[in-house]
């Protein structure tokens, strides 16, 4: 129902069972403080619930654009693709400007709790830095977004019936999606480089959590599917993280005529060599890398870590493959969602 022109998000929020939490705590270094939103069983870390009615009613701009993943899908790469794109192939502002900066992520403070906060500002030598990023990544960024110039690139994790419900009527919304297991494995890493999660058991275990639905933003078919229903509307782009690894001039000259920009062929080979995965790699404001001064990230990981498609076959024994191949079969069966087979 709407109230004061806020309408309450319809869905629960949910404690996960009893023994989803211990098995949680028996594989996580520290056990996630994990919520579910929905029917759907969305899983976010508790924070998240703060602000999910402000992200729900959040007003938006016709020069919005989103782009919109489920983690570990290329949602950086693209990020990088857009803005270029929109902005007029404006590398110089692109290299002095960190990505995090030039896209707010909606849900990213959900990560960085009270207790997080506290013990950061304690052991931290520079204190006014340390409240300098808290502001930064622990703080949700609806409130700054109401006053962000325009055009606003906004980041986000979350699934279609958990943004504002009508907003493609509005807002540009670039969706990518990329073979689950491929996202499993990169989610592993990623579990790994961000101190806060701290996974330190084998990829088998993550792997039966991830297909259980029990990691942040999950479960994967229903993100990934709810954004496919939508994949027709003209203010939705559908992209997949194979299609842009098979042939990116394609993808760039589709994400072109999205925005209503065209490259000459000098300027399309330029913007390629800036998004090879090499470039990509050493370009320090893409690469995460900024975030290594403050303590957050592990040392043996980096977030621009192999960019392929088909590395999960590294991963997965005879059994697991079986199992991915029954998990897919089951959750395609309903739908004409296909992922490129490259
Ligand atoms: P891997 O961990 O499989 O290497 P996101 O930005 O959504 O978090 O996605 C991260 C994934 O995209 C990582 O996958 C990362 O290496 C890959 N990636 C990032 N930039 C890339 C690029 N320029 N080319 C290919 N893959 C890239």
């Amino acid at each position: 129902g709407e109230q004061n022109g806020v309408t309450k998000l319809p869905y629960e929020f949910e404690e996960l069972k009893p023994e989803e939490k211990k098995e949680l705590a028996r594989l996580y270094a520290s056990e996630p403080d994990f919520v579910s939103i929905g029917p759907k069983r969305y899983i976010f870390l508790r924070p998240y619930c703060d602000d999910a009615e402000n992200v729900y009613n959040m007003p938006l701009r016709p020069s919005d654009i989103f782009v919109a993943t489920y983690q570990r899908s290329g949602t950086t790469w693209t990020q990088e693709l857009v803005w270029l794109l929109a902005n007029n192939l404006d590398y110089e502002t692109a290299a002095k400007i960190p990505l995090t900066e030039r896209y707010p992520f909606l849900e990213l403070f959900m990560f960085f709790n009270k207790k997080w906060q506290e013990r950061l500002l304690e052991r931290a030598a520079d204190k006014e830095q340390a409240k300098a990023l808290i502001e930064k990544i622990a703080k949700p960024v609806t409130g700054r977004l109401l006053a962000a110039p325009s055009p606003r690139f906004i980041k986000t994790h979350l699934p279609m019936s958990l943004l504002p419900p009508k907003i493609l009527d509005t807002a540009k919304v670039v969706y990518v999606a990329r073979d689950p297991r491929d996202v499993a494995v990169s989610c592993f890493h990623h579990s790994k480089l961000f101190r806060v999660l701290d996974f330190p058991s084998p990829f088998k275990d993550f792997w039966n959590l991830f297909i259980r639905g029990l990691f942040t933003e999950l479960p994967f078919f229903d993100h990934v599917k709810e954004a496919w229903e939508c994949r027709n509307h003209p203010n939705m782009l559908f992209l997949f993280y194979e299609e842009l690894i098979q042939d990116l001039p394609v993808v760039i000259r589709r994400v072109g005529d999205f925005l209503g920009k065209e490259l000459t062929e000098e300027q399309m080979a330029r913007l390629c060599d800036h998004l090879s995965f090499e470039n990509f790699k050493n370009n320090k404001s893409v690469n995460f890398e900024e975030l290594r001064e403050y303590d957050v990230l592990s040392p043996e990981e980096v977030f621009i870590r192999k960019g392929k498609a088909g590395g999960w076959r590294d991963y997965f024994d005879e059994e697991m493959t079986e199992q991915a191949q029954r998990w897919m079969e089951d959750n395609l069966r309903d739908t004409d969602l296909r992922f490129p087979n490259i």
